[in-house]
């Protein structure tokens, strides 16, 4: 739309899981460091969470992509079902495994068999439940506890990855024997004003930007109006890029971001 305005090879600031697009705040790699660290050294479950739009499924991606081929055996829910039959089904057949028609108990027996069929083979198991702030009942999230077998040589061997929203914390709380076993947990942050900055700024340049059009009280207002979420950044920034193309504006400036389609219709009303 105003990539050719702006002298931009492809839109900047798309809500995609764009690997090209990623930037690497603190938070980000110490969660990427974190989700190594429990799956390599097989600590048990993760439980990753963060605010809505704060990056959790995008360093879910990389992470996965960075595995070696061939040694791990991934299923990724990618919006858990808060009923436990249909979660089950789910990633049985995101592991590649027909589900059996029997209920919950039979369910997790298959997933266990085939953990440990993995587990023969010398492949690790991985499991990743996102959007797991969609179970709410303690009896539900039992049944995830559940699909944990114990372990062998000390070491689990399924690497649960919990991905949510930060009310996941407490649900898990609420089930202690699901809480004892957290081996690592992992909270996503927002951005700090110095890293929104960077975060805009490095999506300019991926995408072909040979100078910032930004002017700083923009960014400053960008920062303050997405409070550090990554996808609240991209939002304000790709409308605040029209605006300013519409206007044939040299630079982007803070009316051109404050002024959301929302405020703009007040405005006008
Ligand atoms: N570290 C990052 N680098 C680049 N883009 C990011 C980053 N974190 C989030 N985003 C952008 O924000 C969008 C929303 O992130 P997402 O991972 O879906 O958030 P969550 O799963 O926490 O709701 C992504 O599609 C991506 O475009
Ligand atoms: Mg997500």
């Amino acid at each position: 739309m105003y990539e050719a305005y702006w002298n931009l090879r492809m839109p900047p600031f798309e809500n995609r899981p764009d690997p090209r697009f990623f930037y690497g705040s603190r938070a980000h790699h110490e969660c990427l460091t974190r989700l190594r660290y429990a799956v390599n050294r097989r600590k048990g479950p993760v439980l990753l969470t963060g605010p809505a739009g704060s990056g959790k499924t995008l360093v879910c991606h990389r992470f996965l992509a960075s595995l070696p081929r061939g040694a791990y055996d991934v299923a990724v829910v990618p919006e858990l079902d808060p009923d436990p039959e249909t979660f089950l089904r789910e990633a049985l057949r995101r592991w590649g495994q027909e589900p059996g028609s029997g209920g919950r108990s039979e369910l997790g027996a298959q997933i266990r068999s085939h953990l440990l069929e993995n587990h023969r083979r010398g492949v690790e198991s991985l499991l990743v439940m996102d959007g797991a702030h969609a179970v709410q009942t303690p009896e539900a999230l039992n049944e995830i506890r559940l699909l944990l077998p114990p372990r062998f040589g000390g070491r689990f061997v399924l690497t649960l990855v919990l991905v949510g929203r930060p009310e996941l914390v407490a649900r898990v709380r609420s089930v202690p024997a699901l809480d004892q076993r957290i081996g690592v947990p992992v909270r996503l942050g927002p951005l700090s004003r110095e890293e929104t900055i960077r975060y805009v700024l490095t999506r300019l340049k991926r995408a072909g930007a040979g100078r910032c059009m930004f002017r700083p009280r923009a960014l400053d207002t960008v920062h303050q109006l997405s409070e550090g979420l990554p996808r609240e950044i991209n939002t304000l920034c790709d409308a605040a890029l029209l605006r300013a193309y519409l206007e044939r504006a040299p630079f982007v400036e803070a009316h051109h971001v404050a002024l959301g389609e929302e405020a703009a219709a007040a405005t006008c009303a």
